[in-house]
């Protein structure tokens, strides 16, 4: 039996890791390309590494999308049936701060990936999944923003993703590549990098249960995000490719709710009770009940939530909310898992998490 060959760009981050393993279950050869770290970067990968059934099924390649030398070799070699690119500089805020970087990760890199799979003369062979994203909206257009609302990108990560969805657009209708934009709004799960909102609050919450911080400082809570779960997505960046034709496909909950809505949600799970005051950079939330016994390090009328300036971006996106009837209708998708599900799925492994910590 030939079983088919995936290569994932970005596989140690938290997609890549879903993916690869939701690949190896579908009994594909999975190739990564991850890259040169002065320390190790496979922490989310390891557990499929060290997994008996997946040898010679698994396959880790250094490579990175700014040297394309490291792609043609790779996809010379390897010949995938898919490439999956999910590398990029991802988080919003920094991108900010490394605008040039951020262009050329996630524009150029994506150029370089496409383009190697063309000089390798495997234009009509490799089917190619672009990780575009709802940021892609910014400033909203349309209350509910689907494949065909226009875009207004307000950073330069979603600047940089904007040439990403063009130029496989380009290399589709010039060269009759398969190759598809996924559209996808926000995903997490206790995978979820540190620094994005829904993880720095699951743990920030969990170190301060175990008495390892005392308060969480987050940037506009006002914020409004379509949460999925990473696990559900992965699934949906598979499905894009396994259509009759290349396309877009927006990929969304169509539910939201605000970053203050999640942080409430959260302590709720645990039993306990807070209550907000304030206004602007002065607002804060701070404990009013719960099981004092059970949370030794919790205290009556504890300022728990503060803001601050440093977290605030200089331009914001405030709203997005996704339509994916188009996905529902042609790829028969529902997204599984709900915030609530959610919440409890990252609460639990960050209380883990941090009870292992305060061990040490
Ligand atoms: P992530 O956790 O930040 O992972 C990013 C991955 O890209 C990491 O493996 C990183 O490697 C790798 N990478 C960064 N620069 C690279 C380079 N120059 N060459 C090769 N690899 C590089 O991101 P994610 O949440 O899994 O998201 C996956 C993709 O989907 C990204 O393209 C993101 O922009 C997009 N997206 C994400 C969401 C979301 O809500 N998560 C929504 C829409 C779109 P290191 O581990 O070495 O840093
Ligand atoms: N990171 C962060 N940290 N965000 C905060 C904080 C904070 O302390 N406080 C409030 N926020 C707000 C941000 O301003 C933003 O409006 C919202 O919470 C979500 O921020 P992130 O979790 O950093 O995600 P993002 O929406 O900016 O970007 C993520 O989703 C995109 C899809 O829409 C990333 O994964 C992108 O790569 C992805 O394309």
């Amino acid at each position: 039996m030939k079983f088919k060959k995936a290569l994932i760009t970005g596989i140690t981050g938290q997609d890549g890791s879903y993916l690869a393993e939701f690949l190896l279950k579908k009994k594909y050869i999975v190739h990564g390309i991850k890259r040169k770290s002065s320390s190790f970067n496979t922490s989310r990968i390891d557990h499929i590494y060290a997994n008996k059934s997946f040898k010679n099924k698994f396959f880790l390649h250094y490579g990175d999308l700014l040297d394309p030398n490291s792609l043609t070799d790779l996809i010379s070699k390897i010949k995938p049936d898919e490439v999956y690119n999910l590398a990029a500089q991802s988080h919003v805020g920094v991108s900010f701060q490394l605008p040039n970087y951020t262009s050329q990760v996630n524009s150029i890199g994506t150029l370089n990936l496409l383009h190697a799979i063309y000089d390798c003369r495997l234009a009509s062979k490799t089917k190619f999944y672009q990780a575009s994203t709802s940021e892609l909206y910014g400033e909203i257009q349309e209350s509910r923003q689907s494949e065909k609302t226009s875009f207004y990108p307000k950073s330069p990560y979603a600047t940089s993703k904007l040439f990403a969805y063009w130029i496989t657009k380009n290399y589709r209708e010039s060269y009759k590549m398969f190759a598809s934009n996924g559209i996808l709004f926000n995903h997490e799960s206790p995978r979820r990098g540190e620094t994005f909102v829904t993880r720095k609050i699951t743990m920030g919450i969990s170190k301060i249960i175990h008495g390892l911080e005392k308060c969480l400082y987050l940037g506009n809570i006002y914020s409004l995000r379509d949460w999925g779960h990473a696990r559900d997505y992965v699934e949906m960046c598979w499905k894009v490719l396994q259509y009759n034709k290349p396309d877009d496909f927006v990929i969304a909950t169509e539910k939201q709710y605000s970053v203050k809505f999640f942080v409430e949600q959260c302590f709720k799970y645990l039993g306990i009770k807070i209550k907000w005051s304030g206004t602007g950079l002065k607002e804060y939330g701070k404990i009013i009940n719960c099981n004092f016994e059970k949370y030794s390090s919790l205290k009556k009328n504890m300022v728990v939530i503060k803001i601050s300036n440093k977290y605030f971006r200089p331009n914001e996106v405030n709203n997005l909310i996704g339509n994916a009837s188009k996905a529902k209708k042609l790829l028969k998708w529902k997204p599984k898992t709900n915030i609530h599900q959610l919440i409890k799925e990252m609460m639990d492994t960050d209380l883990e998490y941090t009870r292992k910590l305060k061990l040490k």
